[in-house]
């Protein structure tokens, strides 16, 4: 018999990791649920069958192990139901379906990811969606941008590569009032350092091919909502039947076991080397929300409990036509640091960032942008590598 979970409510973020979405007495004792592999599910007799009064009915549907993770996400974030998709840009292109329809107006912040961009460009503009971008630092004034056919305003806090923060709240309070839906790309903060929906936010989306990962080896997006908007999603979800798979969902619901504790290091280790970082001469600035002099610190340090380890610096130059040269002599020199898109690993990684496609928030004019996420190696040997990089972008 399964025993209750109740006191798990009010137990602190660590103790939610532990032991959050499955109870080991469902399944003999075993401390982690079973990974079930499935697509056909029997019915005792025609009746359940025609009536579907089971808990379990199809594979696409949920199983017991994909069930453990989203439960242990509704936990964390506080949604009234979540979805497990094969990527981060699937948990954003499957709520827009959701919610979105041809004549509808969707405001997307200019700092998104830049996929998600690609995905509104094409397919939903395609789809007859109008997409207009806006600036992220807007806040309040989000209210000029609204129009009577407005139905989805989506966030991202801190903004892809360049960091700038969103009053989440202040956005929220002002769209609600129109009656759209409010997404959020949470994927840099996860549910431990933000939550999403105490601000405001209907639904909340993850690429847990980051930290809940850890290893760089999972791809896997979740998408939580909130009571008004579950349904939705729930029933999107299942008429694309583009589900996580099992094995996948055990690894993530694996590695959330640990996920404060990796992101604790992630946090200490990234905001060392963004501080060693402002010393530098080669650095013409840090964007780091965690840095007092950053713009958008104070709505950090007033909202977010945590800053991960994923930010950028601008690598100074003193002509345009060396702005590339150089970051690609910094880039080459490094050893520790490997060259690659995704984060939330354990390993240190460096990317030029390219912001061409950026509407309103464009590139920087002092420099190239390079973003580092810091893995778990040892400061001492991040930053030695980071000296070989100025070096080699210094002699440019
Ligand atoms: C902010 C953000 N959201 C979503 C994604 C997409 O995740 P995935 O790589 O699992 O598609 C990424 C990937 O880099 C990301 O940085």
């Amino acid at each position: 018999m399964s025993k209750s979970k109740e006191w798990l409510a009010t137990a602190g973020t660590n103790t939610k990791l532990c032991h959050g979405g499955y109870e080991p007495s469902d399944y003999h004792g075993f401390v982690n649920p079973p990974v079930v592999h499935a697509s056909t599910v029997l019915f005792p007799n025609a009746r359940a069958m025609e009536t579907r009064t089971q808990r379990y009915t199809y594979g696409t549907r949920g199983t017991p192990t994909t069930d453990a993770l989203c439960t242990a996400i509704d936990e964390l974030e506080g949604s009234a139901g979540t979805i497990l998709v094969p990527s981060g840009l699937a948990a954003i292109s499957i709520p827009f379906l959701a919610y979105l329809s041809s004549g509808d107006h969707a405001l997307i912040v200019d700092s998104v990811y830049s996929p998600c961009r690609h995905f509104c460009d094409t397919m939903l503009t395609r789809l007859g969606v109008e997409v207009e971008y806006y600036d992220p630092e807007i806040g309040a004034g989000i209210e000029a941008l609204m129009r009577p056919n407005t139905r989805l305003v989506h966030t991202e806090a801190p903004g892809s590569n360049t960091f700038e923060m969103q009053d989440i709240r202040a956005i929220a309070e002002v769209v609600h009032r129109h009656d759209c839906v409010v997404t959020m790309d949470n994927t840099w903060a996860t549910p431990l350092y933000f939550k999403p929906l105490d601000f405001g936010v209907d639904v909340s989306i993850h690429a847990a091919t980051k930290y809940p990962s850890g290893h760089s080896d999972i791809l896997m997006g979740t998408v939580s909502a909130n009571a008004k908007h579950w349904p939705k999603l729930l029933e999107a979800h299942g008429a694309m039947g583009i589900c996580g798979a099992p094995d996948d969902a055990y690894q993530i619901l694996r590695g959330l076991r640990t996920m404060n504790l990796r992101l604790e290091h992630h946090f200490r280790s990234a905001l060392k080397v963004a501080e060693w970082l402002e010393e530098q001469a080669g650095v013409a600035r840090v964007l780091h929300p965690a840095l007092p002099n950053f713009p958008g610190h104070e709505i950090w340090k007033r909202d977010f409990k945590g800053a991960s380890g994923v930010f950028s610096f601008v690598l100074a130059a003193d002509s345009p036509e060396k702005v590339k040269p150089k970051a690609h002599a910094f880039l080459d020199a490094l050893q520790l640091f490997g060259l690659g898109w995704s984060w939330g690993g354990y390993e240190s990684l460096a990317v030029l960032v390219n912001l061409d496609d950026r509407k309103i928030r464009k590139g920087q004019k002092d420099g190239a942008v390079i973003r580092l996420q810091i893995g778990l190696e040892n400061v001492e040997d991040i930053i030695a590598d980071l000296e070989r990089g100025f070096a080699a972008s210094a002699a440019v």
